[in-house]
């Protein structure tokens, strides 16, 4: 559906992306991760036809849009700031591109009606003026106004980004399901690994003007292609050279101690989960509560090394306690 093919974009001299390929399938929800300044937008705004890539082709439905004027793309935008039309009020926001297209009055009211209430925007809401709403009202009006054109493909540039935990979530959870409903391709820019996580069919993870994996949020979780995909997508532990040798030592594998390796902080154990299981001797230094869970940093043979535990009511460790730890050999990554 959408094909970015050996791309590569410049402002002036500055080269933001390079050696860009990648392949979004109709239907899905794509999105780009990644942190402040590696390129999410600059390749979003590639396709919408704000900028002109220097080098490479951009396809939509096979077909070579590098030169194709913005309005014919048919590509819906909402972006990092929503820009909405400030003196208008809801109603006027959402039929604006719709009146554009000449659509009669009254099948303008039918459309804007049918998509205020799939944004859950009521009927007074609907003639308040924009600026009279909250953050996450606008973000909102701002999808609606996008999805009422009916996109062949929506991109959306961080649109709950001006909002709380809660409302976040809960737009989150509203997104994903209009997007199933209506079936649009959706390319999604966010830095928030937990957002790309649960929304996404594939994530492609940007480092720096490149990419540096593309995959399902299971296959960038739990197989990292880098150490930096690793890192940016999860809290990690760190096992230096002596803790793999231990690894080693206990399991007869071959994990290379010359490199760092890798593992999740979940997949540190309080309690033998197989007999495969590495045992590590630990010291526990500090105890974090989050609500939830509690996550412990411990002292391993001079090296610090997470772990995170359920919140059963009460703590499972004290500071100063010496415990064992158990470590799932498979759950180690190194590259
Ligand atoms: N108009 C511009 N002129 C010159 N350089 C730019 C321009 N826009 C972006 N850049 C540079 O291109 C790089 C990529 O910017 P881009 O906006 O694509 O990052 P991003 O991944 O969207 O970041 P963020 O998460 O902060 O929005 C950055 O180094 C940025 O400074
Ligand atoms: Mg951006």
């Amino acid at each position: 559906m959408v094909e970015y093919r050996n791309v590569q974009i410049k402002y002036g001299d500055f080269v933001a992306m390079d050696h860009l390929n990648l392949k979004i399938e109709e239907g899905e929800f794509f999105t780009f991760l990644g942190p402040s300044g590696c390129g999410k937008t600059t390749t979003l705004r590639a396709l919408a036809g704000f900028i002109t890539p220097s080098s490479g082709e951009i396809l939509v439905d096979g077909k070579v849009i590098n030169q194709e004027p913005i309005e014919k793309r048919g590509i819906g935008i909402v972006f990092q700031s929503y820009a909405l039309f400030p003196s208008m009020n809801v109603y006027d926001n959402i039929a604006f591109g719709l009146r554009v297209r000449k659509m009669k009055p009254e099948a303008v009211e039918e459309q804007v009606l049918m998509m205020a209430e799939k944004v859950s925007i009521n009927q007074k809401q609907l003639y308040r003026n924009v600026s009279e709403l909250s953050g996450g009202q606008q973000q909102r009006v701002a999808l609606a106004r996008a999805m009422v054109l009916q996109p062949k493909i929506l991109c959306l540039d961080e649109p709950l980004s001006n909002l709380d935990a809660k409302l976040r979530v809960g737009l989150r959870r509203e997104l994903k399901r209009l997007q199933k409903e209506l079936g649009i391709t959706t390319l999604y820019v966010t830095h928030d690994q937990e957002e790309a996580l649960t929304l996404s069919d594939r994530i492609a993870v940007f480092n720096n003007g490149v990419i540096e994996q593309v995959g399902t949020p299971g296959e960038i979780y739990s197989h990292s292609a880098t150490e930096f995909v690793c890192d940016f997508i999860g809290d990690i532990n760190r096992l230096h050279s002596h803790v793999i040798s231990e690894v080693n030592q206990q399991t007869g594998r071959k994990f290379k101690t010359d490199k760092e390796a890798y593992i999740r902080i979940e997949c540190m154990e309080g309690k033998r989960q197989s007999e495969h299981d590495v045992t590590l001797k630990g010291r526990v230094l500090e105890a974090e509560y989050n609500g939830m869970f509690y996550k412990y940093t411990f002292d391993v043979a001079g090296e610090q090394i997470k772990s995170i535990e359920k919140n059963t009511g009460k703590a499972a460790y004290e500071v100063g306690e010496e415990v064992i730890l158990f470590l799932n050999p498979e759950a180690i990554m190194q590259f």
